[in-house]
């Protein structure tokens, strides 16, 4: 664990998120991160809806199509977002079986980005597919993929008790013989 980069060790999915706002650049880098991710044929078929506290309506969509466990924590980011990843490619127009695949990596460049900046991101499963399609206009064109929240740590001592208990969980991984097959 010692030896890896600080980018990937120190990255968590944090439950206690600061109110304080992400500066406009700041964010930008998070998905420039994003865009220069590899992906087969280079399709890039990852999209984003990015959602901001007080600036812009996608937030308050973004936090309402999530599940309420996750609405709980998720309020207190500052930036919510939405990964997409368009179904089939676009110069042969037949499914392309990575753009799930690709879409992820492009997170992981995001993850990165952010945890050398000092930003945390939780993603979350636990949202409304059904709801963010209407409420986005999603068309079938498009798979939505994770939701995100994004911001700067909070301080734990702010925060419900269950929350706090949850922050201090340790995050355990497979040993790495399991993996390595
Ligand atoms: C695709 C995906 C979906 C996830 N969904 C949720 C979720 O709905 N709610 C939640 O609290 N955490 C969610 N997580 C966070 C994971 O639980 C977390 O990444 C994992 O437990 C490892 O912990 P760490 O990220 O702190 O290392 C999700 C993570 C991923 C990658």
């Amino acid at each position: 664990m010692s030896k890896i980069h600080s980018v990937i060790r120190e990255r968590y999915s944090p439950v206690i998120f600061s109110s304080k706002q992400i500066d406009e650049e700041t964010l930008l880098t998070l998905f420039e991160a994003a865009r220069w991710a590899p992906s087969s044929f280079n399709e890039q078929p990852w999209r984003f809806i990015i959602g901001i506290k007080d600036k812009n309506e996608n937030y308050q969509k973004l936090l309402d199509s999530l599940m309420e466990a996750n609405q709980n924590w998720a309020k207190y980011a500052p930036v919510l977002a939405l990964s997409l990843a368009k179904k089939n490619s676009s110069v042969k127009n037949r499914p392309n079986r990575f753009a799930q695949y690709d879409t992820g990596m492009a997170v992981g460049n995001l993850l990165a980005q952010a945890t050398s900046l000092g930003l945390y991101v939780h993603q979350m499963g636990g949202y409304r597919v059904e709801m963010v399609k209407e409420l986005f206009n999603i068309s079938d064109e498009f798979e939505p993929m994770a939701a995100m929240a994004i911001g700067y740590k909070g301080d734990i001592d702010l925060f419900p008790e269950e929350l706090k208990e949850r922050e201090l969980k340790k995050s355990l991984r497979r040993p790495l013989d399991e993996i390595m097959l």
